[in-house]
């Protein structure tokens, strides 16, 4: 039996994850989750680092992929210290508990540790994080390969995937002003920063894919980087939606960046080193999108 804890089951990268490999014969998941607690999962809160501890020896996992963060970069930039405890003191403890257990750590960061100046980012580029989100990650991707040698970190860009709720993903989140535009005034979209979707289904494929490396004893190791190949601004990306969605949206871009918190203007992120391994799985933006709204259907309501 191959165990895999996955810390954050309940997120949007974490659902799929959870999804992914409970489909595969031998292989056993254990799910913690925070504030949803679930039917099969356990309740943690990775800011308490001895049932952090005490979670991983009891477990004693083959491998430990860290799915729970902070990841809004507002939040981040109006509390620093929320941002510091689980994008960086939590993945610490994390690793070290399960380096001393001999698992594997995979954690995820963003492709905002870059300043999407020079884009494509190879994983050895400089960082040089724009904003407290992405200073934080940074600061977790050191953390982790300090505290372990059995650890990797997956760099990845925006996600979309299935969705309980329209604002879980920046790519849905954009749905409500879609269609408020139908019958109201034009929405502003964003034509200005680039964006690369990745979806949250492909990302589960490539984890699996590096845990069964893992489980032959062909470990991967440092930073490994995952991304779609289709560059979109959010305009672009509210234009895709309306079109899949049927709604006779009015969009006006935006060609100037107007966010309180900097954002980065392009971030491509290299998958290189995955490449070369063999690992990989992109579905179309067009093909997922559709996926995501069938599952999440469009009710002419856009509270939830
Ligand atoms: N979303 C993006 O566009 C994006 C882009 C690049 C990289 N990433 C990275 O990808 C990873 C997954 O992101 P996501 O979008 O799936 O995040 P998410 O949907 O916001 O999920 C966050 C997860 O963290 C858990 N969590 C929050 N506070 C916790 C605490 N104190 N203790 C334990 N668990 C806690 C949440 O549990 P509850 O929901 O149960 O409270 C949830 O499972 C993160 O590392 C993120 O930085 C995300």
């Amino acid at each position: 039996m191959f165990k895999v804890a996955v810390i954050g089951g309940s997120g949007l990268l974490g659902r799929a994850l959870v999804g992914e490999l409970a489909r595969q014969a031998g292989w056993q998941v254990v799910a913690t989750t925070f504030s949803r607690p679930a039917p099969h999962a356990i309740t943690l809160d990775i800011r308490d680092a001895r049932a952090v501890e005490q979670f991983v020896e009891r477990e004693a996992p083959d491998a430990l992929v860290i799915a729970a963060a902070e990841r809004r970069p507002d939040v981040c930039e109006h509390d620093p210290a929320l941002a510091r405890a689980l994008n960086v003191d939590a993945v610490r403890t994390l690793a070290a508990a399960a380096n001393r257990c001999g698992a594997w750590t995979l954690s995820i960061s963003t492709d905002y540790v870059f300043d999407g100046a020079h884009p494509p980012y190879r994983h050895d580029a400089a960082p040089s994080p724009l904003n407290a989100y992405g200073r934080s990650k940074l600061e977790g991707e050191r953390a982790l390969l300090e505290a372990t040698d059995l650890g990797c970190m997956l760099r990845l860009p925006l996600l979309y995937g299935p969705i309980v709720g329209w604002a879980e993903s920046a790519v849905t989140s954009l749905v409500p002003a879609i269609a408020a535009s139908v019958d109201g005034k034009p929405a502003v979209m964003d034509a200005w920063a680039i964006r690369y979707p990745t979806f949250t289904p492909d990302i589960a494929f490539v984890i699996r894919q590096m845990l069964e490396q893992h489980a032959r004893g062909d470990t991967i190791r440092g930073i490994m980087q995952w991304s779609g190949d289709e560059p979109m601004t959010k305009y672009d990306i509210a234009l895709r939606l309306a079109e899949a969605l049927q709604l006779d949206a009015r969009l006006t871009p935006q060609h100037t960046p107007t966010d309180a918190t900097p954002r980065p203007h392009n971030c491509h992120l290299a998958s290189d080193r995955l490449d070369a391994l063999g690992i990989g799985r992109r579905t179309s933006f067009d093909t997922a999108i559709r996926q995501v709204l069938g599952a999440f259907p469009w009710r002419g309501d856009t509270a939830t």
